[in-house]
């Protein structure tokens, strides 16, 4: 796509370029200029090769900042009810994950909670977090939903995803989660909830437009290989994709089903085999790492990264913003910690939260990287270099989100006046 000299919404200039577009490294280019035309990127390059006859409407001056794409964060569960900082004491006092799970908490008090807040209620809690997605450069978010376990309340926490792409600057991937817990109702009937996640959820939320991919919590105390399978197979049908949490406290085959299903993306993987990163390497499926839930749960099994390198398998990075395992609202903090915790370099974390998370969201031809045709989504960093974004601890060096070409900072204590 060529700006014309009349129909150029904005130019970008005195700005350093991370465009990720590149197979490895940050695709850096110093003194560089970016167009939009139509909410797309649709020229970059260094200053000095800029189209003579561009006349665009705005010019921004990029202040000498870096300009990366959009953060993209692929996998939260950040529409919830409450907290469960008393399992966080719990389990500083000795209890164990697993332990509080079989006791009637973690997922399922979380479920109660949101099972009791209204819509208009559960999309202000949410939004809270939301925002400080926002103001970290974050212009695509995924939202799984997990946390109603009956029909009505998957609903309302997919229509409250789908109203936060209404109502902020953000594109919402949904992901419904329905096989993420057994409820209380059906304890001890696993295989009856399973067949009517299959039978009745998927099919009416997927009539309501409410879906746009389906996970599954296969684990211990999660779902069975089985009965994951079932959940893929009557989600095939419908035409849409799969992805997983998968290998995060135990291996227990799941990547290579989700793998075999042609999955999107296999999440967590601390105890992926190596059989799991074969089968997802030969299907195209990304990893995503999680290092907050890693961090959290104060796991000491990391994932095979090096493996994943070696096979070629796009790493994506994600908080998995939710209130048991990882609540966390910082995706440069991920970035770091995937750095720290899982030896990442700081390009790889980049890559993670643009165009490798793009790729675990089925979207990396319209978005992750400054590339002409994709969607103006950018965030501009007042950092030296594209590493500063992994190293700092705390910091938020965000000075401006652009989504689909606009400037959309009402979420930012500082103003951008470029
Ligand atoms: O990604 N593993 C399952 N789901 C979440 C935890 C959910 C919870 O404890 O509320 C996770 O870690
Ligand atoms: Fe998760």
């Amino acid at each position: 796509m060529k700006p014309s000299a009349d129909h150029c919404e904005a130019l970008w200039l005195n700005v350093n370029l991370a465009t990720l577009s590149a197979q490895s490294g940050y695709g850096e280019i110093l003194d560089g200029a970016l167009a939009i035309t139509d909410g797309k990127i649709s020229w970059l390059g260094p200053r000095v090769d800029l189209p003579k006859n561009l006349n665009a409407k705005i010019t921004h001056d990029g202040q000498g900042h870096w300009l990366t794409p959009g953060l993209i964060d692929c996998h939260t569960h950040i529409v919830y009810a409450g907290n469960r900082s008393n399992e966080f004491e719990a389990r500083l006092g000795g209890a164990s994950y697993e332990d509080i799970a079989h006791a009637g908490g973690g997922i399922a008090a979380t479920v109660a909670a949101t099972r009791a807040c209204s819509e208009d209620e559960l999309f202000e809690q949410s939004t809270i977090r939301v925002k400080r997605l926002l103001s970290e450069g974050v212009t695509t978010l995924e939202i799984k939903s997990g946390y109603g376990l009956d029909i009505e309340s998957e609903a309302k926490i997919l229509r409250v995803a789908r109203r936060i792409g209404v109502q902020f600057p953000l594109d919402i991937q949904t992901t419904f989660l329905g096989a993420h817990a057994v409820p209380t109702e059906y304890r001890g009937r696993a295989d009856d909830y399973i067949a009517m996640v299959c039978d009745q959820m998927l099919p009416a939320l997927h009539a309501q437009g409410l879906i746009d991919a389906v996970d599954a919590f296969c684990e211990n105390i999660g779902f069975t290989l089985t009965q994951t399978e079932r959940v893929f197979s009557a989600t095939k049908a419908l035409g849409l994709p799969v992805k997983l949490h998968a290998e995060q406290l135990s291996d227990s085959s799941g990547a290579a089903l989700v793998a075999r299903y042609n999955g999107l993306s296999a999440d967590h993987l601390e105890y992926l085999s190596p059989a799991g990163i074969a089968a997802m390497a030969k299907h195209g499926t990304a990893a995503v790492l999680l290092p907050g839930a890693f961090y959290f749960l104060r796991e000491t099994k990391v994932p095979p990264v090096e493996a994943l390198r070696a096979a070629k398998i796009p790493m994506a990075v994600a908080t998995d913003c939710n209130p048991g395992t990882s609540p966390m609202t910082s995706i440069l903090l991920a970035m770091n910690m995937a750095c720290t915790l899982f030896r990442l370099t700081p390009c790889e974390a980049l890559q993670g939260t643009t165009i490798h998370a793009a790729r675990a969201l089925g979207i990396a031809d319209t978005h992750g990287s400054l590339t002409p045709g994709k969607s103006a989504d950018l965030a501009l960093w007042a950092i030296d270099r594209p590493s500063d974004l992994s190293y700092a601890i705390g910091a938020n060096p965000c000075m401006a989100v652009v989504k689909a070409g606009e400037i959309s900072n009402p979420y930012f204590d500082r103003k951008f006046a470029g």
